[in-house]
């Protein structure tokens, strides 16, 4: 009940910072927002793999990702302006970011992920009040998302044939999907550029 509590809580701070910004830039700086609690059965799956006991503390501290928000935008700039905006919220700390966008990961998976470490009004699994928690955040293009999905289906299907030609297509794919990227993100400067 809390992680829901939580998970709304960071789901209306995001809607909250995107009016805001619609209202002075007369557009949305990012185009859709999801979030989930992980299951139970997901989170011990997880512990198992690697070999964490099934504790409270494995469950929200070895692990990070037991509330996970997905922030998918228009652009590629757009992700950093979040970023930056983020970073001034009291409470949230960035505990951990990698930039998966501007280092790709090697099968071409792109992506600006971050750890929160929030503060809240309730007591945490250490006892604290007021209590932290840790919320994933991954940040990206709506390109980056759909690439990411298709990568992800590849994965847990066991019945791909052959796993290395698809993996080769799909880096071709993910690199030209970053070029049309920057390529719309010029295309909309040259369009602010002409008001
Ligand atoms: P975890 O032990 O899973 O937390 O890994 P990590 O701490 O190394 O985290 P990382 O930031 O690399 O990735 C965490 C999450 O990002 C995953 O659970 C996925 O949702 C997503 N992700 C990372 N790499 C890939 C990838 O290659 N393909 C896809 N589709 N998603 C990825
Ligand atoms: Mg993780």
């Amino acid at each position: 009940p809390t992680l829901d509590k939580l998970l709304d809580q960071m789901m209306t701070q995001f809607e909250q910072l995107n009016k805001n910004y619609e209202k002075g830039h007369g557009e949305r700086l990012y185009e859709h927002l999801r979030g989930r609690v992980k299951s139970e059965a997901s989170m011990e799956g997880k512990c198992k793999r690697k070999d964490l006991p099934l504790t409270p503390q494995s469950a929200l501290r070895a692990n990070r990702d037991s509330v996970g928000l997905r922030v998918v935008c228009n652009f590629i700039d757009d992700i950093y302006t979040c970023i930056d905006f983020i970073k001034q919220w009291d409470n949230v700390n960035v505990y951990q970011e990698k930039d998966y966008i501007t280092n790709a990961k090697t099968n071409g998976y792109r992506s600006y992920h971050m750890i929160f470490d929030v503060t809240v009004p309730d007591e945490d699994v250490d006892g604290n009040i007021p209590g932290h928690y840790f919320v994933e955040v991954q940040l990206r293009t709506i390109a980056m998302d759909t690439w990411a999905s298709l990568e992800h289906e590849m994965k847990y299907k066991h019945k791909i044939k052959n796993p290395e030609m698809i993996g080769e297509e799909l880096k071709r794919v993910a690199d030209e999907l970053a070029s049309c990227d920057v390529s719309m993100q010029t295309i909309r400067q040259l369009i602010r550029e002409e008001d």
